[in-house]
Formats: structure tokens, C-alpha cells, sequence
């Protein structure tokens, strides 16, 4: 198999990296992908830096044994440790967080964006840093229990509650744009522009996509004639259909695998 036919590795904790995921598979849909659910570890976003380092180091590991030539990690939470990915394989590793942030920077034209992420992100820093060097403010708030809401699939009527009480504590904070520094949340956007309104929403699969695209172009090993994606989870396969049942036909294939 030349580098070309290569699959993609795309890992998160749990169904939010779909969302990353969907973006990637539109705009590169000649590629085959490999998308690994971790939610016999999920979540991820109120482990410690160390436990999310090990995950990232293990399906990292995982994906490079299936073969892969470039993996993107589709979790804000888990990039934060793409040091632990970077130290166990020479392949393009790609992080979330930057792409995001500088897409960020390009639509605030007040220069305040509002970061949503789990505790250990928001807790990390990376975001607020990242921004504070591009000149934003940064208006940072952790909401690990949306990933909870999200996995567990709430209710309509709970997902509209769980947002607004939420948000309340930054609603009238001025921003102009909100970043998705968790990939689950964007599936709670509806909710979030009833509180915040219009503004700009910045999720991450767009950047990401097209800084994997880049990559790809620059070793010429962009693919055209593959299409697979191929959706495995280290948690039960059941919950995982579930889960997952709002993204595309991949998901009814899903499979088990054990990630140790
Ligand atoms: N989706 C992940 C992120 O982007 C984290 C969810 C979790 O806490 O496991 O940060």
C-alpha cells in the first residue's frame, strides 16, 4: 500500500470527534479514516494531565499498529497531551486547538472570544494563552458536565436547561465570538445561541480539516479513491449506537476494541 492509500487516525474520547470527523470526511472525501470513541475511558476533560497523557500515548499507539500515516487528535482535551502522541511516532500528529484558535483571531472583530472547554483544558491554560499572544481576550469557562449530557444522550428539554444555567455566568461578558474548545459542544450549539444569540460560533472541525489537508498536500499523500470510515469504541458497542445515532450510516458498523 503506498503512503497515499493509508487510512487516517481520528481519536476522542467519546462521539464529539465525529463532529471533527463529519468536517474532515466532507472536505477529504477521497480519504479512509479510522475513528477511535475511547469511552471505556470517557470522559477525559476531569482526569489529570498525566491519566489524559496515558490515553493519548496508548490509542496513539493503537492507530499507528493499524497503519495510519497521519492521526488528528479530534479532542481539545487529549491535544493539550500531543506531546505523549508526538514522543511514540514520526507520522504527522495534528492538534485541535491551534487551527481553532487562529480561526478564532480571524473572525472576532472585538477582539473577545469566549473558550467553553472541560476543566482540564480550561485548567491547562493553552487556550487563554494562545489568545492573549494574538492580542483576544480570552473569557474562559469549563463545562465538563455538557460531555456527560451528551454521551449519556439527555433530553431536548434538559440539554436547553443544562445550557442556559450554564452560560448565564458569561452571557453578558461581551464577546463577540464563542470558541467549541471541546469537540462534544458544538452539538449544543442550537441551545447556545438562544442565550448568546448571533454571534460567531468557532467549532473546531473545519481548522482541523484543512490543516490536515495541508499536511497531506505538502507530503503529497492527499488520497482519492478511498471513503471508508471505519468507527471502533473501547467502550460497549451498544451505548455506543446510541451515542452516535446522529451521525451518518458509519456509526451502525461500529466495533468493540481494547485499547490497554
Ligand atoms: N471531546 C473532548 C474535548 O474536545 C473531551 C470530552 C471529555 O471530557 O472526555 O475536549
Amino acid at each position: 500500500m503506498g503512503e497515499a492509500e493509508k487510512p487516517i487516525g481520528v481519536f476522542d474520547s467519546g462521539v464529539g470527534g465525529l463532529t471533527v470527523l463529519e468536517s474532515m470526511a466532507a472536505m477529504l472525501p477521497g480519504e479512509d479514516f479510522i475513528y477511535v470513541a475511547d469511552q471505556g475511558h470517557c470522559p477525559y476533560g476531569t482526569k489529570t494531565a498525566e491519566q489524559i497523557g496515558d490515553r493519548v500515548e496508548k490509542v496513539t499507539r493503537y492507530l499507528v499498529s493499524c497503519g495510519v500515516k497521519a492521526i488528528v487528535i479530534a479532542c481539545n482535551t487529549a491535544s493539550v497531551r500531543i506531546d505523549r502522541a508526538r514522543a511514540v511516532t514520526d507520522i504527522p500528529v495534528i492538534s485541535v486547538i491551534q487551527p481553532t484558535c487562529a480561526r478564532a483571531v480571524e473572525v472576532t472583530r472585538n477582539k473577545k472570544v469566549a473558550v467553553l472547554g472541560t476543566v482540564s483544558t480550561i485548567k491547562s491554560g493553552t487556550y487563554q494563552k494562545i489568545l492573549q499572544e494574538s492580542g483576544v481576550t480570552c473569557v474562559p469557562l469549563a463545562c465538563s458536565e455538557f460531555v456527560e449530557y451528551i454521551e449519556r444522550g439527555g433530553s431536548e428539554e434538559e440539554g436547553e436547561r443544562l445550557v442556559r444555567d450554564k452560560l448565564g455566568a458569561i452571557k453578558d461578558a461581551g464577546m463577540d465570538t464563542l470558541v467549541h474548545g471541546c469537540t462534544h459542544f458544538s452539538l449544543l450549539e442550537k441551545y447556545m445561541r438562544k442565550v448568546l444569540g448571533d454571534i460567531n460560533y468557532v467549532a473546531c472541525g473545519q481548522p482541523a480539516g484543512e490543516e490536515l489537508k495541508k499536511i497531506l498536500a505538502r507530503s503529497g499523500a492527499l488520497n482519492a479513491a478511498g471513503g471508508r470510515i471505519r468507527v471502533l469504541t473501547t467502550g460497549s458497542v451498544e451505548g455506543a449506537k446510541r451515542s452516535m445515532s446522529w451521525f451518518g450510516a458509519a456509526h451502525e458498523g461500529v466495533a468493540h476494541v481494547d485499547i490497554e
